[in-house]
C-alpha cells in the first residue's frame, strides 16, 4: 500500500480505516472520521463556553458594573440597571428553564448625545466577549423598499462573529437612533419625512426572535452554504436614542398639561426627568406600543458635568489624554497639562453640547500646532510641552 491510498483510507488522526467510521473526510493531505471531527467540536465548544462556577461570577451583575466602571464615567443608575439586565439575559440563555418561560428584555436607552450610550453596550459586549455591531434606526428601511431592511443588522454581527453562528446567536445588536423613527405627529422631533412606523413594524418580529437567512460572510464554521439561518430570539438587542423633547412629554405628564379654559396654572413646573420615563410617555413620543413592550428595561442616561468630563480626558481606560501622550512621546517629547487647561477644556466642551464628543474635537483644536511643528521642535531640542489655560484659549506652537 503506497502513503498515499493510506492517507486516503484512514483517519490521520486515530488512525481508523475507512470502513471501521461514519464517514471519512478527505482532504488534500489528511482524512479525518466522523468520530474526530466529534470530538474536535467538542473540544472547541468546551473552549469557548464558560463553565458553572465561572459563569456565576461572569453574569454577576456587580462584576458587569465593575468592569463599565473602568470604562464608562459616571452613569452610575444606568450601569446599575443594565448590569442586571444584562446578567438576566445571559443567564437565561445560558441555563434555558425547563418548563417556564421567561421573556426576553431587550433594553432601550435614552439620554444625551455622546453621553455613553453606545460605549456602554460596546462594553458590556466586551465584558461578556461577545460579537457587536451598531446600526443606524435612519438607515433601516421596511422590507421592500430602497435602503437596508433590518436583517442586515444579523448578517452585520455575523459577520462580527467571523461567520460563527452559534457566536453570533448570543451577540448584541446596538441600534442607534431609535428615537428617529418615531411615528410622526405625537412626536416633537419631527425630523423623517418617511414614515417610522414601519421600520418599527419590521423590527419587532427579529427583536422579539425569528429566524434569518442571512448570506454566508465566508467564516470557517460553516463553509459550503450560500446562506446561513440565524435565530434572534438569544440576541440581545439595545436600542439607544437621544429623545429630545421626550423630556417636555414627561413634564407635561408631571405637571398636568395646562391648556384650555380653566386649566391650573402651576407657578412650580417640574422638570421632566429622562429617568422618570414611562411606556406611555414613550408611546406619546411616537414608539409604537408593541414596539416599547419588546425592550422590557428601559435606561436614562444624564448629560455628563464638568467633571466627569475632566475624569474622561484623564481617568478612563485608554483616555485622549494618554493616546496624545503616546503620540508626542515618539517624537521624544514630554506632554503636561495644568488643572486649569482641563478645566478650561471641559468648560468649552460642555457648550458644545456634544457631550464628551468633543473632548476630541476641543483637544486636537489645543494639540494642532504642536504636532504640526514636532520636526522643529525636535531640531530646536523642545522636550516638554505644558499646556496652560492661555494654550487652550488661543493655541499655537511654541517656536
Ligand atoms: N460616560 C462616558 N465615559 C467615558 N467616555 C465617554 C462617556 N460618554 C461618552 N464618552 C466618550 O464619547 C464618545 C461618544 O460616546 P457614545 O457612547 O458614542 O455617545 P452616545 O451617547 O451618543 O452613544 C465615546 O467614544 C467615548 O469616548
Ligand atoms: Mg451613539
Amino acid at each position: 500500500m503506497t502513503d498515499e491510498s493510506k492517507i486516503l483510507n484512514h483517519c490521520s488522526f486515530c488512525g481508523a480505516s475507512k470502513e471501521s467510521v461514519k464517514k471519512l473526510v478527505v482532504g488534500e493531505s489528511a482524512a479525518i472520521c466522523s468520530g474526530c471531527i466529534e470530538l474536535c467540536e467538542e473540544l472547541i465548544v468546551d473552549d469557548t463556553q464558560v463553565d458553572g462556577e465561572e459563569e456565576t461570577v461572569l453574569y454577576d451583575p456587580e462584576a458587569i458594573k465593575e468592569f463599565l466602571d473602568h470604562h464608562v464615567i459616571g452613569q452610575d443608575d444606568a450601569k446599575m440597571i443594565l448590569s442586571v439586565a444584562i446578567s438576566n439575559h445571559y443567564k437565561r440563555i445560558t441555563k434555558p428553564p425547563k418548563d417556564l418561560e421567561i421573556q426576553k428584555g431587550n433594553v432601550l436607552v435614552v439620554g444625551p448625545t455622546g453621553s455613553g450610550k453606545t460605549l456602554l453596550a460596546r462594553t458590556a459586549a466586551k465584558y461578556l466577549k461577545v460579537p457587536f455591531i451598531v446600526a443606524d434606526a435612519t438607515s433601516l428601511t421596511e422590507a421592500g423598499y430602497v435602503g437596508d431592511d433590518v436583517e442586515s443588522m444579523i448578517s452585520m454581527l455575523l459577520n462580527a462573529a467571523g461567520g460563527d453562528k452559534e457566536l453570533a446567536e448570543r451577540g448584541i445588536v446596538f441600534i442607534d437612533e431609535i428615537d428617529k423613527i418615531a411615528r410622526k405627529g405625537e412626536s416633537t422631533s419631527i425630523t423623517r419625512d418617511v414614515s417610522g412606523e414601519g421600520v418599527q413594524q419590521a423590527l419587532l418580529k427579529l427583536v422579539e426572535g425569528t429566524t434569518c437567512r442571512v448570506p454566508n460572510s465566508g467564516g470557517r464554521k460553516h463553509p459550503g452554504s450560500d446562506m446561513i439561518e440565524v435565530n434572534t430570539k438569544n440576541i440581545l438587542f439595545i436600542a439607544g436614542g437621544a429623545f429630545v423633547g421626550l423630556k417636555d412629554v414627561i413634564s407635561n405628564r408631571m405637571n398636568g398639561t395646562s391648556i384650555g379654559f380653566g386649566a391650573e396654572i402651576k407657578d412650580t413646573k417640574v422638570e421632566g426627568d429622562l429617568g422618570k420615563v414611562t411606556p406611555d410617555d414613550l408611546t406619546k413620543f411616537g414608539m409604537i406600543p408593541e414596539f416599547i413592550g419588546r425592550f422590557t428595561t428601559t435606561v436614562s442616561i444624564k448629560e455628563l458635568t464638568k467633571k466627569q468630563l475632566i475624569h474622561i480626558l484623564t481617568d478612563v481606560k485608554n483616555n485622549y489624554i494618554s493616546q496624545y501622550k503616546y503620540l508626542l512621546k515618539l517624537d521624544g517629547i514630554e506632554l503636561t497639562f495644568g488643572s486649569d487647561s482641563l478645566d478650561e477644556i471641559a468648560e468649552r466642551t460642555l457648550k458644545l453640547k456634544t457631550g464628551a464628543r468633543g473632548l476630541h474635537t476641543e483637544i486636537e483644536r489645543v494639540l494642532m500646532p504642536h504636532m504640526f511643528h514636532t520636526r522643529k521642535y525636535r531640531e530646536n531640542e523642545i522636550k516638554q510641552i505644558n499646556i496652560t489655560r492661555e494654550d487652550v484659549l488661543n493655541p499655537k506652537p511654541l517656536l
